[in-house]
This record gives C-alpha cells, structure tokens and sequence, in this order.
C-alpha cells in the first residue's frame, strides 16, 4: 500500500512549537518508529506551509497512491482550495489533527475539508496518525 502523509503549516515545528498542545516529539521522530511499526506500508511523507504546494502534492500523488493521511493545519479551517482539491482527487484521504480542535478555540471546530474525506481522527497527539494507518489497513483489499 503506497500511503503518503501530508503536514501542512507550523506542523515543520512539531516539538519546538507549544508543546503542551502538540507534544515534545519532531514529526521525523515520530514518523521514523511509525515506518518500523507498519513495515509493510510503502510510506511517504511530506509538509509544505504553503497552501498552493499542498494543493499541488494532492493533484500529483491523488490518482496514483492508495491512501493519504492528512493534517492540514490551520487550512482545515480556512481552505476552500484544499477541500476542493481532495473532492477533486480519487486517493481516500483522512484527515488528522494532534489536538482535540472541538476543545480548542470555536474558529477550530469548522472543518472545510471534513466532508471530502473518508473520516476525521482528533485529539490523539501523534497517534492520531497511526490510527488512520489503522484504518487504511483494515480495509486494504
Ligand atoms: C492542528 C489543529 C489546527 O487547528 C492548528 O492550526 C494546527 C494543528 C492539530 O494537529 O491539532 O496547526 O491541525
């Protein structure tokens, strides 16, 4: 299963940036034990905060990958760009938040992409992440 990860804004300082809500680990921490977790995923993974770029990975990868697990940062929120781009694409998509967003300020609880996507895991920390892998797994034909 080729499954690719996507990070959008500020999500480069995950363990430098307010650690009590986002935690002490980088995401390439993170992201290195998730590949010895689930070998037999062909991961990839990517993080740009720039709305255009995440459009653009959506696009490249969106015909051709099984599976994509995305936390698009503050664009949850704000992107209309986004939720049409994964409307647009065929790869299911989940999308991830570290935190628990409905605990979280109220412009946080709207999501414009949540409806495009298969599901939505929130408050987790990391292992929001591997939970979506979960999933994608579970229904791997
Ligand atoms: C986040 C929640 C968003 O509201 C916020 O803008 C982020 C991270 C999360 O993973 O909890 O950058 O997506």
């Amino acid at each position: 299963m080729k499954l690719l990860i996507i990070n959008g804004p500020n999500l480069n300082l995950l363990g430098k940036r307010e650690k009590s809500i986002y935690g002490e680990s980088s995401f390439e921490d993170y992201y290195n034990r998730l590949k010895k977790d689930f070998p037999k995923i062909d991961f990839e993974y990517y993080q740009s905060n720039v709305e255009g770029e995440l459009i653009n990975k959506l696009h490249e990868v969106g015909f051709n990958y099984d599976a994509i697990i995305m936390n698009a940062g503050a664009y949850t929120h704000t992107s209309i760009g986004i939720a049409d781009a994964i409307a647009g694409i065929e790869t299911p998509v989940i999308e991830v938040h570290i935190s628990n967003v409905y605990a979280r300020e109220e412009y946080r609880h709207q999501s414009l992409m949540a409806k495009n996507c298969i599901g939505v895991i929130a408050g987790m920390g990391l292992n929001s992440y591997q939970l979506a892998v979960q999933h994608f797994l579970s229904v791997e034909d």
